[in-house]
């Protein structure tokens, strides 16, 4: 048996906080998953209750297939404890830290977790879960609010570089509540949030966003959606190297690569 890396934190959860990431996840996951013969998908940290766990593996199931284990790893033993009742085929719960119980996980969703740790133990436990994960597996390391309106993840897919690090930031919104884009900067992952300071890249990133935001404010007449889709075609346009397409903007969803807002030292 492994010993678990890392500490218990507050368990706050809520369901269907993290709807806006399992959207995000299937949509980029699918076709690898469902041609894997048994995918493991873990749920690292998944709270005083386990129901975002159970959200995931209902929506993994229903839209990728039956044939994914889903497993909620949780540090604290007595929530682990507590959610083995709500255990079902495919879904199942167990102790477990950043070294994932020696797991050789496909996905990993680490959701407000990383968000209650220091900035420097980040690098090092991304490392940890990147070591065990299978070939061409995910780490999603992300943070949101209450309940879930404003999402933030970073996305670390395992390559043949010994080195985990994030290849995209994707910042995910409720449009009819947002103010301006930068709104999202309080949501963002431990290993941006302290660098969101004028002359680093992240907040050049929130700055040309607002401003785009501003430029398109009358598209808001034919609602919040259109003025975020017109805000991202203008960065696009101004060169800002935006991944993926409208169908994603629309849904108040927008994804950059990493090296668009990584810190600078
Ligand atoms: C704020 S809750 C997040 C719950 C859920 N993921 C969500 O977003 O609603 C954070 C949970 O992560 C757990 N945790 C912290 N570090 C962990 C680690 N290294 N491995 C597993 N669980 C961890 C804590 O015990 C806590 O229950």
């Amino acid at each position: 048996m492994t010993t678990p890396v890392g500490n218990i934190t507050r368990g706050t959860t809520a369901p269907n906080r993290l709807r806006r990431c399992d959207r995000w996840l299937i949509h980029m996951e699918c076709s690898r998953l469902s041609s894997l013969e048994h995918a493991i998908v873990i749920d690292l940290g998944y709270g005083a209750y386990p129901v975002t766990t159970r959200e995931l593996a209902d929506r993994l199931h229903n839209s990728v297939g039956d044939d994914i284990e889903v497993v909620g790893l949780e540090i604290d033993p007595q929530r682990v404890q507590q959610a083995i009742p709500f255990e079902q085929p495919h879904l199942r719960f167990r102790r477990g830290g950043f070294e994932l119980a020696g797991m050789h996980a496909h996905v990993v969703r680490a959701f407000n977790v990383l968000r209650q740790y220091d900035e420097s133990s980040v690098q090092r436990s991304w490392q940890e879960m990147y070591s065990h994960l299978a070939p061409g597996g995910l780490i999603i390391d992300g943070t949101c609010d209450e309940v879930g309106r404003r999402s933030a993840w970073l996305a670390i897919r395992k390559t043949a570089d010994a080195v985990a690090a994030p290849q995209s930031l994707t910042l995910s919104t409720q449009l009819a509540s947002l103010g301006k884009p930068s709104d999202l900067a309080e949501r963002l992952p431990k290993a941006l949030i302290h660098h969101n300071l004028p002359g680093q890249p992240v907040h050049a990133f929130l700055q040309a966003f607002d401003r785009a935001w501003a430029i398109n404010a009358p598209h808001g007449t034919f609602g919040a959606r259109q003025r975020w889709i017109a805000a991202v075609d203008l960065l696009v346009q101004q060169g800002t190297p935006v991944i993926g397409d409208r169908k994603r903007w629309s849904l108040g969803e927008v994804t950059v690569p990493w090296s668009l807002v990584a810190p600078t030292v």
